[in-house]
């Protein structure tokens, strides 16, 4: 196996007593975009700030391409790391012209004219070279702010919701283009963001992120379709869940018997269920199909609420079995009134069943 760009090891940071970093360890492999990903204040941004060497850890270490960095005695200064930054408010600046911008880091190389062309031809921005940032807007500081960081070539590149400060349309497009930019020049990235829906358009991996500790990490695919646990489940996507108790490794639901292999008995679990993963059916006199083995028994609900949401409806159902709320996502050809009776069943392969915390 190859080794690491970087390597983070049981990195912790505590700030006033509260442990922000908590015994975090992380690799990003060369090539690849690495996405740390949880929500607010769970610790990101002080990972990146470690990693850039802007903060210090106090203990743990960090490697780049299998060199020490940075450990709580020896220290590599930020600016010879060879990590290019990007933050979301990268500032260009103001008093030197896009070229000179993106020139800045290399000091007088020799082929940094060239690499200036380059770059500003990557990004889009070669007719702004002598433009200067408060003539450009938002997305164009951003390309240019790009094409800076990347500029000497980092090993790596931190990035820091770097495109949270652009309207949506526009951060697709700037998304997207940076990927391919990124991919272009072979940096390897960690990128950091609180959004599921940009870590999994942009990463290779994505390092899911709770309370200072990497809960689960993995390729998008894997980390939406098996969660750990409910919070991973639910950050990614509304859910559904559906309660019930352990008896001999099954739970019994009104969808039917769930296999809870391992748990003990008399257990409490959590059977959780993404909205597009119920099936409905019509009500015909009081009957609803009959049970299969993809989708288990039917439950009978009654449309609580139905909302078109586009490409979708999202319709509420209050249940018969215990006036329970589950939600499910149709086509949004599909749009019942409310106090309609109808079936639903659930996709048995696309639940998971939780122990209860
Ligand atoms: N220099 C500091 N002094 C004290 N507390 C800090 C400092 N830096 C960060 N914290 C605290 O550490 C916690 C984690 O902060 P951090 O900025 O790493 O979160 P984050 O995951 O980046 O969140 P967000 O998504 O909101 O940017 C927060 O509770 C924050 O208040
Ligand atoms: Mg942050």
């Amino acid at each position: 196996m190859s080794t690491p760009r970087l390597e983070i090891k049981n990195i912790v940071k505590s700030f006033g007593g509260r442990r922000v970093v908590d015994d975090l360890s992380l690799s990003v492999m060369p090539g690849k975009v690495t996405c740390l990903l949880g929500p607010s204040g769970c610790g990101k941004s002080s990972t990146l700030r470690i990693i850039a060497g802007v903060e210090m850890q106090d203990s743990g270490t960090i490697h780049v391409d299998g060199a020490l960095v940075c450990d709580t005695v020896f220290r590599v200064p930020p600016e010879a790391r060879s990590i290019g930054l990007m933050f979301q408010d990268f500032a260009l600046f103001p008093h030197l012209s896009v070229g000179e911008n993106v020139a800045f880091g290399l000091r007088g190389d020799k082929g940094a004219r060239e690499r200036v062309k380059e770059l500003l031809q990557k990004v889009g921005m070669s007719r702004y070279i002598d433009d200067y940032p408060h003539q450009l807007s938002g997305g164009e500081q951003q390309r240019v702010a790009l094409a800076r960081a990347l500029a000497p070539r980092p090993r790596m590149m931190l990035m820091d919701e770097p495109f949270s400060g652009l309207d949506d349309r526009l951060r697709d497009d700037i998304r997207d283009e940076t990927l391919e930019v990124l991919k272009g020049e072979g940096t390897a990235v960690l990128l950091v963001t609180h959004e599921p829906g940009e870590a999994m358009r942009m990463a290779d991996e994505i390092a899911l992120m709770r309370d200072g500790k990497i809960v689960q990490q993995g390729a998008p695919y894997n980390i939406y379709n098996t969660p750990v646990d409910l919070k991973a489940a639910a950050f990614f996507s509304d859910i559904n869940v559906i309660k019930g108790k352990v008896e001999g490794a099954l739970t019994d639901t009104p969808f039917g018997q769930f296999l809870a292999p391992g748990v003990p008995n008399g257990t409490e679990v959590d059977i959780v269920i993404r909205p597009q993963h119920l099936k409905i059916d019509f009500d015909r006199a009081g009957r609803g199909p009959n049970p299969t083995a993809v989708d288990g028994t039917p439950a009978r609900g009654v449309v609580e609420r139905a909302r078109f949401i586009g490409a979708s409806s999202l319709i509420t159902f209050r249940m018969d079995y215990d006036g329970s709320f589950l939600q499910a996502s149709v086509p949004s050809v599909f749009l019942p009134k409310p106090g309609t009776p109808l079936w639903i069943m659930i996709r048995r392969d696309r639940c998971f069943v939780f122990p209860r915390r």
